[in-house]
């Protein structure tokens, strides 16, 4: 139950009316990656779950690590643990995580894919284990977001078969040169996306958040099939499921297709990287609630130059529906202090008037 307060300012779950587009009386906080390997509590569970996606399919150890950053820095939501590439996996692509060397998949085949296609959400029944178990455990006032990869970054990934620092130029290549084979990867990404969402959801996510992390590669026309498309559909459905869980969409680096994606996709609140500017990010919350957008880097320095940073992205922001979030997830070599500073920054603040 949302409390109003007498100034008709929330001062309930704060994530979820800033979600509902409402002013709060503070802005809600989490941060991107919040959990991970700058917490030694996470380190330490890490070396006894054994590989990273033997920690993301162990829903108690899961749990336990959705938590840890809760517990330090009591933020406003609780992100589940687990991986973007969960869904290549359960499509059958094999996938491993090399210490120090990022994702490895196999290599990728359509059709034994199109197979694989209902047997999603049964595959990452221990995800979703792991959401119910959250769910129950977290504080009532706490919002669990659940998330998926967004169509487009998930098929970098499996085209790729890695990382890219070259902008994934075999993903755009197999795109223009395979583009009946792009299109079916595409319907399959979205279908199981839609799948594996609503399964969250009906698990206990009161909120989801969709990862388009290498949406800036897309322009023009690509990024309204590959981007724009493929969220619109995948909200579409999951409103009709659920219409009440709030979708945060986050295409990462889309500069001036940032206006178009809020208008056309449905999504109910926007994620801002760091080189959305803060005039900019004003302008897009006067159409829709905002999320971001500190610079990591700001946060791993510390100091007067985080102080500065927050409270002028406090300033800007945080007189309309806002949620104080990064640009991109933590850097692992952050001091843990840091993010404690932050969280008295953010709970510090108390609108003028
Ligand atoms: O705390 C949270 O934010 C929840 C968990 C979460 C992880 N990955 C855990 C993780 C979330 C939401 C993700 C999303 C994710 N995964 C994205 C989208 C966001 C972004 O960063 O752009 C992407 C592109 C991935 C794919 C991925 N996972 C890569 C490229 C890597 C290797 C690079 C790295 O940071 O190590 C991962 C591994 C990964 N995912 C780790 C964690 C905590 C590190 C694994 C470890 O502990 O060794």
């Amino acid at each position: 139950m949302l409390k109003k307060a007498v100034s008709g300012i929330e001062t309930g779950s704060l994530m979820l009316s800033a979600l509902q587009g409402k002013k709060t009386v503070r802005p809600p906080f989490w941060l991107m990656r919040q959990a991970g390997r700058y917490l030694p509590e996470y380190r330490e569970l890490r070396s006894q779950a054994g590989s990273f996606l033997d920690l993301c399919f162990n829903p108690k150890l899961a749990m336990e690590v959705t938590l840890q950053p809760l517990r330090r820095f009591d933020m406003d939501a609780a992100i589940l643990f687990s991986d973007i590439l969960v869904i290549p996996f359960a499509l059958g692509q094999s996938l491993a995580f090399e210490a120090g060397e990022g994702p490895r998949l196999g290599t990728l085949d359509i059709a034994s894919i199109e197979n694989a296609l209902s047997g999603v959400s049964g595959k990452l029944s221990p995800v979703l284990e792991t959401v119910s178990r959250t769910r129950q455990a977290l504080d009532p006032g706490k919002v669990l977001i659940g998330f998926a990869g967004s169509p487009w970054t998930v098929a970098c990934y499996m085209i790729e078969g890695r990382g890219s620092s070259q902008g994934f130029l075999k993903t755009k290549q197999f795109a223009l040169e395979n583009p009946k084979d792009h299109s079916r990867l595409m319907a399959c990404l979205t279908e199981a996306t839609i799948d594996y969402l609503s399964a969250q959801i009906k698990a206990g996510a009161d909120a989801v958040q969709l990862f388009d992390s290498w949406a800036g590669l897309c322009q023009g026309r690509s990024f309204e099939t590959n981007i724009i498309e493929p969220t619109r559909q995948i909200v579409r459905e999951l409103k009709i499921r659920h219409p009440h869980t709030p979708i945060i969409g986050f295409p990462r680096q889309a500069g001036g297709n940032y206006a178009a994606y809020a208008r056309l996709t449905g999504v109910d609140a926007l994620g801002l990287d760091t080189d959305v500017s803060l005039e900019q990010a004003a302008t897009l919350q006067k159409e829709i609630p905002v999320q971001g957008n500190l610079d990591p880097e700001v946060l791993l320095r510390g100091g007067d130059g985080l102080e500065r940073t927050a409270k002028s992205i406090l300033a800007a922001l945080a007189g309309g529906p806002f949620i104080f979030n990064l640009g991109h997830g933590i850097i692992k070599e952050t001091p843990p202090e840091h993010v404690a500073l932050l969280a008295n920054i953010i709970k510090g603040w108390r609108h003028a008037g």
